[in-house]
């Protein structure tokens, strides 16, 4: 089959590499029908994530259909269509049993396209496949239900939740790529007061203000502090939502937040970031860091499939399998093209 190898940083190539197969009666081998690149997925190409070794087949995000199955998969069949979570979760060690799936002690959590090969190929080998896939609803478009892989679960759990976000909340998200912008939809299920987006991209902030940010504030050329504290008589935030995973985003993430207030790290930070306790000591703020768990796939599937959510709207791109490298060039490149999830689609009539 041909996949997207990681080949160190800044190289990547699309090529011809061995099948995947059945390594552990708990596997399936799902056929990707469309699958999708993340932000990670430009952390890893930049070096920030060294658990990655060269001839990693990157991907963590995708839909198929089930070509294979292990002797211990008892609810899928070949044939069955289903999303693959970019969290893998045996489902019995005393993380998974408490739905934090990510923190997989056997083998799970954050695998694919990262310690074992992902989904940015032909074909995926799928751990703990009972316990990691979530079968397709009928009527569902393939790429709608393919932004619940990852950026809508990440948004959600690790931005809204962990920063508690409630009725009233100001809320300030810091970073409005695709998990910037999961923040805000899944923010603005909670009725907050104020959506306030910070990005260095106008394009970018364009689309925050199609998901829901009612104020956006380019970082390039405004002071996101000033404008924030304009908005609140001088507090600051309620939540700030870090979605970016650099050292000035986190520190300025801190800085947005009101006394009392709490900070939610989502993105994958490289190198380290400083926390001004000199400053924060005394202001009684919270700050959460997670890897997304995925636990909320079913809830936020059924949000979908009701239109409380327009998962569809994240998609600004779309290509054949074969089309990686210009896709990564125009992900990577969003600024100048306004792109937010590029879709990439097994061709019709191909195996
Ligand atoms: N914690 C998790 O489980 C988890 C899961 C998925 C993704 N992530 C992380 O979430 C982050 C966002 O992912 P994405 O796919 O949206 O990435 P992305 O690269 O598409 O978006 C990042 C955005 O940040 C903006 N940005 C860069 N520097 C900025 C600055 N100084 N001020 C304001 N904005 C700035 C960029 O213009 C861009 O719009 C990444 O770090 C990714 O690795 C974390
Ligand atoms: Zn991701
Ligand atoms: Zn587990």
């Amino acid at each position: 089959m041909e996949a997207l190898v990681y080949h160190g940083p800044g190289q990547k190539a699309w090529e011809e590499v061995p099948d995947p197969e059945i390594t552990d009666e708990g596997d399936a081998i799902v056929r990707v029908d469309a699958t999708t690149i993340c932000g990670t997925d430009l952390h890893i190409l930049a070096g920030d994530v060294p658990a990655v070794r060269p001839g990693r087949i990157l991907g963590h995000e995708a839909v198929g259909t089930v070509d294979e199955v292990g002797d211990n998969v008892h609810r899928l069949s070949p044939g069955d269509r289903v999303l693959v979570s970019c969290i893998s979760g045996c489902g019995s060690c005393q993380f998974c049993r408490q739905g934090r799936y990510g923190q997989c002690t056997e083998g799970g959590g954050w695998v694919l396209g990262h310690q074992i090969d992902g989904t940015q190929a032909e074909y995926v080998r799928v751990p703990y496949a009972d316990t990691s896939t979530y079968r397709i609803p009928n009527g569902a478009r393939d790429e709608e239900i393919l932004m619940l892989a990852d950026i809508l679960p990440t948004g959600y759990e690790v931005g809204v939740l962990a920063g508690g976000v409630r009725p009233g909340d100001v809320v300030a998200v810091v970073g409005a790529g695709p998990v910037g912008l999961a923040a805000i939809t899944c923010a603005r299920l909670f009725s907050p007061s104020h959506v306030i987006a910070i990005d260095l991209s106008d394009t970018r902030l364009k689309a925050a203000r199609e998901f829901g940010a009612d104020v956006t504030v380019n970082d390039a050329t405004e002071d996101a502090a000033a404008v924030i504290k304009d908005l609140t008589g001088r507090l600051g935030a309620d939540v700030a939502i870090e979605a970016v995973g650099t050292p000035a985003t986190f520190e300025l993430a801190v800085r947005l937040a009101r006394p009392g207030g709490r900070i939610a790290n989502i993105g994958v930070h490289g190198r380290p970031a400083m926390l001004h306790l000199e400053d924060q000591w005394s202001r009684d703020i919270t700050i959460t860091t997670g890897l997304v768990d995925a636990s909320s796939t079913p809830t936020l599937m059924r949000l979908v499939a009701t239109g409380q959510l327009d998962a569809g709207r994240f998609v600004s791109h779309r290509f054949g399998l074969d089309e990686f490298e210009q896709a990564y060039d125009v992900f990577g490149d969003a600024a100048s093209n306004g792109a937010l999830k590029v879709v990439l689609t097994r061709q019709e009539g191909t195996d």
